[in-house]
């Protein structure tokens, strides 16, 4: 458990190198054990859930090696072993080792996943798709199991373009005997990301970042190195903090067309946004109107989820209302509860929406962290508020993201985080 103290009311100047991607980053390790030989990955953040990462592949016998922002794997002699509950549980991702060990070793057996609570999070999409190249899964109460299968591959169908379930069929699909085709695909830079480093590790894949992506397993046993890409979510809690505060922002490695919909907004509501080819620069007087069209979250490259918590802080004051439908997860409207403390006026409808009126001042508040994202729009609130606030972290914020405390500091904010 930490704890945040924010006095508010500083704007924010200077400039940021983006973190890589926790999203990103994720899928890649679990990866790893996928290619059986030496991955070298760089600009990996760090945090809790990449340590946790770690932690599950040394579980597994791969030799993991961490330098600052770069990670070394040796997955040859990888063990099928059991995967500790307690990791399991710290994230979603975790279940990507269900793919990542069907390929690996032809079986494998993992506790249920845990993550942020954002509604119902089920997995069968990913079962169904494994299922369909030929996996034998057994369900237990709490556990998952392939049994001892041989992958042949084919072709899987999503009925919904779950990201996750999309990167697990990726990385069974390396382990097949055959072809798979992936349709009604995620779209979203971490697929494009991950196909990347599967591809430097020999696999044959063509399409991802489109709805059918073409897998051809392959291999080659020497060292892939991999750069994680820039973390899109990370990039745009800290525009959304610019943006409400006022100040000027220069975000340095990050790629513009992944934040589309959020450089959009931020536009709309009155934020002047200059894009070069790999930084981004957002300036603003902290007097901001609500976006002119409702925010409407959805899969790539529709206004990301993740994002949608810390623009509705960014829109606490702005001008007008403004309109939030969360379409991805039925849970993710929680934050409300807490950002209503600073003084924000949101209402909630049973459609999953928020309608937030903004208000002229916040004042500040003690609130606590429960989710990741969630957590990062306190943040965004207490940084635009009068006086000092108190945010409980129950170990949430730092899931996702790297030096933030010091970052904003940087920025010129007074904030500190104590453990
Ligand atoms: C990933 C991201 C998360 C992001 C989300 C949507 C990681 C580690 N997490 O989560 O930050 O918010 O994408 O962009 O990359 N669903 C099912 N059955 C399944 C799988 C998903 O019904 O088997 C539903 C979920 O309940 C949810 C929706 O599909 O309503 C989207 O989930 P999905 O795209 O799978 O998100 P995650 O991979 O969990």
């Amino acid at each position: 458990m930490g704890l945040w103290t924010i006095r508010g009311g500083n704007r924010l100047y200077g400039t940021v190198q983006v973190q890589g991607a926790k999203n990103g980053v994720l899928p890649v390790l679990a990866a790893c054990l996928v290619h059986n030989g030496i991955s070298v990955l760089e600009r990996v953040p760090r945090l809790r859930d990449v340590e946790y990462t770690l932690e599950i592949l040394r579980c597994l016998d791969c030799k993991v090696r961490q330098e600052g922002d770069r990670v070394t794997v040796d997955s040859r002699n990888a063990q099928l072993r059991e995967i500790p509950t307690f990791l399991m549980e710290q994230m979603r991702s975790s279940v990507l080792f269900l793919g990542a060990m069907a390929a690996r070793f032809g079986e494998g057996a993992i506790h249920m996943p845990g993550g942020c609570l954002l509604g119902p999070r089920p997995v069968d999409l990913h079962l169904a798709a494994l299922t369909k190249l030929g996996a034998r899964i057994e369900l237990g109460e709490k556990s998952i199991s392939c049994l001892k299968s041989m992958l042949t591959g084919g072709e899987v169908v999503f009925p919904f373009p779950s990201v996750g379930a999309t990167e697990n069929a990726m990385l069974a699909a390396c382990g097949c005997a055959g072809e798979t085709v992936l349709r009604n695909c995620a779209k979203e830079p971490e697929i494009e990301d991950l196909a990347k480093f599967l591809c430097a590790a020999g696999v044959q894949i063509t399409g991802a970042g489109t709805e059918t992506i073409h897998i051809r397993p392959g291999k080659h046993n020497g060292t892939v190195c991999h750069r994680v890409l820039p973390d899109r979510i990370a990039g745009a809690t800290l525009l959304c903090a610019a943006a409400a505060c006022g100040g000027k922002l220069i975000l340095r490695e990050i790629i513009c067309p992944h934040l589309k919909p959020v450089l959009d907004g931020l536009e709309e509501m009155g934020c002047n946004v200059k894009k070069q080819e790999d930084s981004v620069t957002l300036q603003s007087d902290g007097a901001l109107w609500s976006p002119a069209n409702e925010i409407i979250t959805g899969t790539y490259p529709a206004f990301p989820t993740d994002a949608q918590p810390v623009m509705l802080a960014a829109c606490l004051q702005a001008d007008g209302v403004s309109v939030f439908r969360e379409r991805i997860f039925s849970g993710r409207l929680a934050h409300a509860k807490q950002l209503r403390r600073f003084g924000g006026n949101i209402c909630l409808t049973e459609d999953c929406s928020a309608v937030v009126t903004g208000v002229p001042r916040l004042h500040s508040a003690n609130v606590e962290a429960h989710d990741l994202r969630g957590g990062a729009a306190l943040l965004v609130a207490a940084l635009q508020a009068d006086g000092e606030s108190h945010i409980v972290d129950h170990d949430r914020i730092s899931r996702g993201y790297e030096f933030l405390d010091a970052t904003l500091r940087q920025l010129g904010a007074e904030i500190d985080y104590t453990d």
